[in-house]
């Protein structure tokens, strides 16, 4: 059995699965799949995740203001530089993306989850 175990070895080695050829992209950020698809996501993957991981992005909820606001005082406090052009798709993919989730009521329930009353306009009750 000793005499065995490199060979044993080189088979558990050669028996592991392949390991995925999939280069990252790199001109994007390497959490970039973390950003869901649309317009402006390379554009964010490229210029949002050089200073920190885009998990900072992506936890962050605010209206096309105070994503503005967050660039600017990234700018002014982290040398984060000019966007120029790239200002606008980047905010409308944030703006797209990351809104502020919806505030107050629950949306109203789907006819089928109503209860039976609310449905036929029956009522329970004392006759
Ligand atoms: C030049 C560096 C730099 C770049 C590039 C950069 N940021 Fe930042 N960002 C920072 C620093 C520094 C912080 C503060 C990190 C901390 O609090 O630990 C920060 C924090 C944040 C935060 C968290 C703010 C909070 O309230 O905690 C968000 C959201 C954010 N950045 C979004 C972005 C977006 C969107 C982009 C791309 C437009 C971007 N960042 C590009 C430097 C940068």
């Amino acid at each position: 059995m000793p005499r065995l175990y490199p060979l044993l070895m080189a088979l558990v080695v050669l028996l592991q699965p392949p390991v995925s050829m999939a280069e990252p992209d790199p001109k994007v950020g390497s959490d970039a799949h973390a950003l869901p698809p649309g317009e402006g996501k390379v554009l964010v993957a490229a210029q949002c995740s050089l200073c920190h991981s885009l998990a900072l992005v992506t936890q962050n909820r605010a209206d096309r203001e105070g994503w503005r606001t967050l660039i600017r005082w990234m700018q002014k406090k982290h040398g984060l530089w000019e966007l120029g052009e790239l200002e606008a798709p980047i905010l409308d993919y944030l703006e797209n993306h990351y809104a502020p989730l919806g505030s107050g009521r629950r949306p109203p329930l789907a006819e089928h989850l109503l209860p039976v009353s609310a449905r036929t306009g029956l009522e329970y009750g004392p006759p």
